[in-house]
């Protein structure tokens, strides 16, 4: 059958384009060396392996453009005694160099909102200074004093919770 130009008869999932770069679940170790590359620079490779990486509960979202992982985020459920509903917690959170401030980040984060929506409480995260301004645009609030993560510098926690 001759294809139209206009697509009518195919049915809906045969009109569905890949975009340029797809969201996607992983695994851990498919995270690994993105978090190591720009989270962990010439640090061990031991580094990049987060407890919890392999928790029933715990997501590794990316986005691949073909098979490369341009951007990367996790979310455990890691629930902290001094915060009160942010049982959730994002970690390792990395955009390739060459693809930084193209809106994969705030994609990340915003599939990461998404799962705490339906999940359920809040999100959490240890946010080096230098990524303040990118978790705020993203609507998350500072909610500690500036401390320092050893080795990588001064960070605060930042929070998010759904409306109610
Ligand atoms: C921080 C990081 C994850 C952001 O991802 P990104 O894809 O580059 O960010 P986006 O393009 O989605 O940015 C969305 C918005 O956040 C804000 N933002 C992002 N990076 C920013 C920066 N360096 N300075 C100020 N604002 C920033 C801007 O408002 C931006 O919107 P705009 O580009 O239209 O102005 C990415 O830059 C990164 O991997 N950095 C190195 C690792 C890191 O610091 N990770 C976080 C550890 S806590």
């Amino acid at each position: 059958m001759a294809a139209r130009a206009d697509g009518d008869w195919l049915s809906p999932a045969d009109r569905y384009t890949p975009p340029m770069v797809e969201l996607v679940l992983v695994k851990a170790e498919d995270v690994r060396p993105l978090r190591r590359e720009v989270l962990r620079p010439g640090k061990a490779a031991k580094s990049s392996e987060y407890e919890g990486d392999d928790d029933s509960r715990t997501l590794h979202m990316v986005f691949k453009d073909g098979k490369a992982i341009v951007g990367a985020v996790s979310v455990f459920h890691d629930p902290r005694d001094d915060l009160e509903s942010e049982v959730w917690r994002v970690r390792g959170m990395a955009v390739a160099p060459d693809r930084q401030r193209q809106g994969i980040g705030a994609r990340l984060l915003s599939a990461v909102k998404a799962v705490v929506e339906k999940r359920g409480g809040g999100v959490w995260a240890n946010v080096r200074l230098s990524a303040l301004p990118f978790y705020s645009a993203q609507g998350f609030l500072v909610d500690s004093n500036e401390f320092k993560v050893p080795g990588l510098g001064p960070h605060v926690v930042m929070i998010w919770r759904p409306k109610p």
